[in-house]
């Protein structure tokens, strides 16, 4: 076995040779020659002559190694009260049915399917089948409202959308069905059919005519074979929030998302096909994509869907009862989780009480920052290697990491997302694009070209791609985060550098807020920071100045609340507000966020000389004492 320096030290001086030996793992339809190239427009393709298609990898060539009767898929919902097992073999009758089903609605290569359902099998059938006639899926995450799921619909353009009648909010049902509905009302797009399956929950499911029962069209379906696609078509779009309020759709191709998840399993997570991996996430994420669907399954693995929540399904105890019962290897999740778990259970009792260990050899963390406190008493209640690492929607797998599949790998550092994956060629720059030096911090990017896996671009958008990450450092990919390396290479991310905010690993863009909050008549003027908080690590805060000061603020608060739910969504979290008089501004009249979130934190700050109006308003003053939700 090799070091993450030699691994690391191999794919940077000759990536076309390293890579082209992973690509050797997979299969190809047709083998690519043509390792790494550059299009047209510049931007970097790995594989391009290469074909395969991700759903056979995924499945198919499991079953043809002997794998079909192993567990592909492990559902878990507490909040239904159901455990479902699915062998290769399974899954692969059901997606290659539900392709056929799709195939028969007129769906083929190229044509673009919105996938809006909750933490259920039949999401991981629809990405499937998907890809599996080389259709591009495009996962809403549930949390959104109808406003960003018809945001997505008008640019993604689906021909279908699959969804479900609800989902399950610990013990809430959440009409999935009618919110759609509303969406495609509100889109100028409208697709030709919407896949329902049906939960059997209750009579919240309205029939249209273009509403297709999901478990008829696979009954009724012959199951197809898999489509070879070019390496650099896209598999699937993914939109995240970006420093504007419209959402940016990261494309993922096929061929390197499958070599570079491959490789992820057996040298980030140093997991064996056959064994089982967990990310305790949601499709509707990137870590959904890569972690509860793809890697696990391309790498012959057995992925846990868990439809829950840490905490209340029933309690504290849950992720460890799900390690025990299906004999988790390694689990990956975000810090919030474990804070909520810490926060209900300090002791960690539940964890001695399910023998966690007994299986378990590793806990990845990522998705936000990992305060130093929760990962030390994970550290120690688990007593295996607790490892944070860091990467983002755009690049599909971990830039930073602690390689568990590598010899002898360093010990944690405790506060730094460890090294730069093999891949990655990490480098913080100062602002004039000169190399920082050791502990100074800078912006965290990447010299070009990405590893495989990475987004080659966005969707219909080049030129926002370019803008938004190749611009500000000609010849680096530029993260949007801040970070330090230390004296021994360790890297520490210190947190974005934009207007983007991470409530409860869920990533959200603060400009958003703010256009929907300036949108209400009375109110002139907003700022919406990112606040820290104990359990979700962040929470947006808005300061609002109104047009008329007699208004009833409550009142104002509450409907400025209601409509960031209705706009955005509840996984947003916007329940924070202030009205002050006026917001502190530079004497070129930009609202000094960067202030106002230090205030909110109650660190220090100092007033800068180019503020216009040093006097800062008593209401913001004073906010520390008042950092709470109104309701
Ligand atoms: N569908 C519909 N609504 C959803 C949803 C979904 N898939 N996911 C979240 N929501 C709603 C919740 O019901 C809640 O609504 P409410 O304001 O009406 O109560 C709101 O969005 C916020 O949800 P959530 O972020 O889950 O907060 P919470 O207070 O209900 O739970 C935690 C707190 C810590 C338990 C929860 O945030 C959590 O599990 N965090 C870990 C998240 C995670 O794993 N992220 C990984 C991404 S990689
Ligand atoms: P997403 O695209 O939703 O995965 O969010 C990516 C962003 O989350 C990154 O740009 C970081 O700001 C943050 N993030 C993810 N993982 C970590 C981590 N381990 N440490 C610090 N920040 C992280």
């Amino acid at each position: 076995m090799k070091t993450h320096k030699e691994l690391h030290s191999e794919s940077l001086a000759d990536p076309v040779h390293f890579w082209g030996k992973q690509a050797e793992r997979i299969h190809w339809n047709k083998k690519p020659q043509e390792i790494l190239s550059q299009d047209e427009k510049g931007f970097y393709r790995w594989f391009e002559d290469g074909e395969l298609n991700t759903c056979y990898n995924a499945l198919d060539i499991h079953i043809e190694n002997g794998r079909g009767s192993q567990r592909a898929l492990t559902y878990d919902s507490p909040v239904t009260g159901t455990i479902a097992h699915f062998t290769y073999q399974q899954l692969h009758e059901k997606v290659s049915k539900l392709a056929g089903g799709l195939q028969s609605l007129g769906i083929g290569k190229g044509d673009t399917v919105l996938i809006y359902m909750p933490m259920i099998p039949e999401a991981v059938m629809a990405m499937l089948a998907c890809a599996r006639i080389g259709a591009i899926h495009s996962v809403v995450f549930g949390g959104f409202a109808a406003h960003e799921v018809a945001i997505r619909i008008n640019d993604a353009k689906p021909k279908a959308i699959i969804t479900a009648t609800s989902g399950i909010e610990i013990d809430r049902i959440i009409p999935y069905k009618p919110l759609l509905d509303k969406a495609i009302d509100k889109a100028e797009h409208k697709p030709g059919y919407v896949v329902v399956f049906n939960r059997n929950f209750g009579a919240e499911n309205s029939v249209r005519p273009r509403d297709i029962d999901f478990d008829q069209l696979v009954a009724k379906s012959i199951a197809v074979d898999c489509l070879p696609v070019k390496a650099t078509d896209p598999l699937y779009i993914l939109y995240t929030s970006g420093t504007t309020g419209t959402p940016k759709g990261i494309i993922r191709d096929n061929g390197g998302h499958a070599v570079a998840l491959h490789f992820s399993m057996e040298h980030i997570y140093g997991l064996q096909p056959g064994e089982v991996f967990w990310a305790a996430s949601d499709v509707g994420w990137v870590v959904g994509h890569s972690y509860i669907v793809y890697a696990p399954l391309l790498y012959g693995c057995t992925s846990i869907l868990f439809e829950g929540k840490p905490i209340k399904t029933p309690d504290a105890s849950t992720f460890w009862r799900v390690i025990a019962e299906h004999k988790v290897n390694v689990m990956f999740t975000a810090p919030t989780a474990i804070r909520a778990i810490k926060k209900e259970d300090p002791e960690g009792l539940h964890i001695q009480k399910h023998q966690v260990t007994n299986s378990l050899r590793y806990q990845f963390l990522a998705g936000e920052r990992c305060d130093a406190a929760t990962l030390q008493w994970l550290q120690e209640k688990l007593n295996i290697p607790v490892i944070d690492h860091w990467w983002q929607t755009e690049s599909g797998w971990p830039m930073l990491a602690n390689l568990m599949g590598s010899e002898n790998p360093p010990p944690v550092k405790v506060g730094s997302a460890s090294f730069p994956v093999p891949g990655y060629d990490l480098h913080i720059l100062r602002e004039d694009g000169q190399k920082a030096t050791a502990n100074e911090e800078g912006l965290v990017c990447v010299k070009l070209p990405l590893p495989p896996g990475c987004l080659p671009t966005l969707w219909q958008n080049d030129l926002r791609f370019q803008r938004g990450y190749l611009e500000q450092f000609p010849g680096y990919y530029f993260s949007g985060d801040g970070g330090f390396i230390d004296d021994d290479g360790y890297v520490y991310i210190t947190g974005r550098v934009d207007d983007i905010i991470n409530v409860a690993g869920h990533r959200l863009s603060t400009a958003e807020m703010e256009e929907v909050v300036a949108h209400h008549p009375n109110v002139s003027e907003c700022a919406v920071i990112g606040a820290a908080d104990e359990l979700k690590g962040q929470i947006p805060f808005a300061f609002v100045v109104v047009k008329n000061t007699s208004i009833d603020s409550d009142a104002l608060k509450k409907e400025l609340i209601a409509q960031v739910r209705e706009k955005i969504g509840p996984v947003a979290a916007f329940k924070t507000i202030v009205v002050a008089e006026r917001l502190p501004k530079t004497r070129s009249g930009k609202i000094m966020r960067k202030l106002l979130r230090s205030i909110v934190d109650g660190e220090k700050y100092t007033i800068p000389g180019t503020i216009d109006d040093p006097d800062i308003p008593a209401e913001i003053e004073q906010l520390i004492s008042i950092k709470k939700p109104i309701n």
